[in-house]
C-alpha cells in the first residue's frame, strides 16, 4: 500500500525564535495520535538548512516524523560557494529532499537536466526526492496543463530513470497559480492531474509501480480544503507551505489524511 504523506515546506519563512516552538508543538501533537491512526502515514518537515541541526533530535524522537531538506546541490562536492551537499544533509538526519519546486525553477533557474542530476544523486545516497511538477496559469488557461506536466516528468524522470530508481520517489503536483495565492485547485482539477500523472507512470513503469507511487497535491492547501482533497483517489497527501508554519493549521491537515 502506498504511503500517505503530509510534508511541511517552511521555505524561508520560519523566524529563528519560532523554530523550536513549531517543532515541539508538531511532535506533541503527533504523540497524542494513536499508533494505528498513523499507520502507513508520514509527516515531514522541511526547514531551512541552518535549522536542520537545531531540530534533528526532536524530529528523531517521533517515529512518524521525518526531516527533509528544501534543496540539495547536484554534485557530490566541490567549489560551489553557498551550496550544500547531500552527504552534509544526511549527516543532519535528513531523509527526504524537495527537488524541482517551482520557486527553485523560477528564481534559481533550475533546469530539467539539473533536476535529473539532483534526483539521481539523491537516490544514490539514499535520500528520497519529493519531486515537484506543476503548470503556470497561462498554460492552465490554454488547457494544455496535462501535457505540460507530463512533459516535465518525461524530461526529468521518465526518460532518465530505471524503474528501480523511479519507484523510490514521491511526486508532488503543485499548480504554480495555486502556490501561496489562496487559490486552491478544485478537487476536480487536482484529481484530474494526479490521475493523469498516475496513468503516465503506468505507461512508463507499469501498474504496480504506479499504484505504489505517492502523489501529493500542493498549493494553498489548508485545514478547510485538505479533508476533501485527501479523499480523492489519486491524492495521497499534501505538500504544505503557508499552513505548515503554525501547528494549529498543520496538525489538522495531518489529521485529514
Ligand atoms: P502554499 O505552498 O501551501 O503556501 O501554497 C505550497 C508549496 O509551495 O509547496
Amino acid at each position: 500500500m502506498r504511503k500517505k504523506i503530509v510534508a511541511g515546506n517552511w521555505k524561508m519563512n520560519t523566524p529563528p525564535n519560532g523554530v523550536n516552538t513549531l517543532v515541539n508543538n508538531i511532535v506533541e501533537g503527533l504523540n497524542t495520535y494513536k499508533t494505528e491512526d498513523l499507520e502507513n502515514t508520514l509527516v515531514i518537515v522541511a526547514p531551512s538548512h541552518p535549522y536542520l541541526g537545531v531540530i534533528a533530535d526532536k524530529v528523531k524522537s517521533c517515529p512518524n516524523l521525518k526531516l527533509a531538506a528544501q534543496n540539495c546541490h547536484h554534485e557530490v562536492k566541490g567549489a560551489y560557494t553557498g551550496e550544500v551537499a547531500i552527504s552534509m544533509l544526511k549527516s543532519m538526519g535528513v531523509e527526504y529532499v524537495i527537488i524541482g519546486h517551482s520557486e527553485r525553477r523560477k528564481y534559481f533557474e533550475e533546469t530539467n537536466e539539473m533536476l535529473t542530476k539532483k534526483v539521481k544523486l539523491s537516490l544514490n545516497e539514499n535520500l528520497t526526492p519529493i519531486f515537484c511538477c506543476g503548470e503556470p496559469l497561462e498554460i492552465r488557461k490554454k488547457e494544455t496543463h496535462i501535457s505540460f506536466v507530463i512533459q516535465q516528468l518525461e524530461e526529468s524522470l521518465y526518460s532518465q530513470l530505471e524503474a528501480a530508481d523511479f519507484e523510490q520517489l514521491v511526486i508532488a503536483y503543485e499548480p504554480i497559480w495555486a502556490i501561496g495565492t489562496g487559490e486552491v485547485a478544485t478537487p476536480e482539477q487536482a484529481q484530474e492531474m494526479c490521475l493523469a500523472i498516475r496513468q503516465s507512470i503506468v505507461k512508463k513503469y507499469g501498474n504496480k509501480i504506479a499504484m505504489n507511487t505517492t502523489i501529493l497535491y500542493g498549493g494553498s492547501c489548508n485545514p478547510q480544503n485538505a479533508p476533501q482533497l485527501f479523499t480523492l483517489p489519486d491524492i495521497d497527501g499534501g505538500l504544505i507551505g503557508g499552513a505548515s508554519l503554525t501547528s494549529s493549521k498543520f496538525l489538522p491537515i495531518v489529521e485529514a489524511l
